[in-house]
């Protein structure tokens, strides 16, 4: 199995629910390994920027809205196979449609305000870590695997 980077978030609806030690107690009891964190207020800009693949998609003015409209905590996770292990986690976009015992059918309302978010591939999660880390702090993190 592949030791992995992810991007994990815990969305602005998942911070205002007081739900930021709960998921990262989920993510950690999983056994990933947290790797760089911060608690953060999206620009317009870097909301746009990171969720740039969905610029052409009718849901991304209100996709933007919603990751502004509050704090988030970004999350670099580590771990054998970790990127679809944290999407497992999380359950499917729809929170509605989400299994019981995933991070999304906890704290998620809809498909919209579902709680975190995830990369959902080796190419994306590089792209995304990059956009909220700086390489030498997750390089000396993750020192202690
Ligand atoms: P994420 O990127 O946030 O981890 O979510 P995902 O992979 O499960 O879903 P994705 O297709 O990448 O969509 C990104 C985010 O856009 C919002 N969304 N709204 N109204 C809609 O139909 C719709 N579809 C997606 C969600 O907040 C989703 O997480
Ligand atoms: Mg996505």
């Amino acid at each position: 199995m592949a030791l992995e980077r992810t991007l994990a978030i815990i969305k602005p609806d998942a911070v205002a629910q007081n739900a930021i030690g709960a998921i990262i107690a989920t993510i950690e009891h999983a056994g990933l390994r947290v790797i760089g964190l911060r608690q953060l207020r999206l620009s317009q800009a870097q909301a746009e920027g990171f969720y740039g693949v969905h610029r052409e998609r009718p849901f991304f003015p209100k996709l933007v809205a919603f990751m502004t409209s509050g704090p988030c905590v970004v999350i670099a996770l580590q771990g054998d196979n970790a990127i679809q292990r944290w999407r497992e986690l999380m359950g499917p976009t729809d929170s509605t449609k989400a299994p019981a015992g995933t991070i999304r059918a906890s704290f998620g309302t809809s498909i919209e305000r579902n709680a975190v978010h995830g990369s959902d591939a080796p190419d994306t999660a590089r792209f995304e870590l990059g956009w909220m880390f700086a390489g030498c702090d997750l390089a000396l993190s993750a020192q202690r695997e």
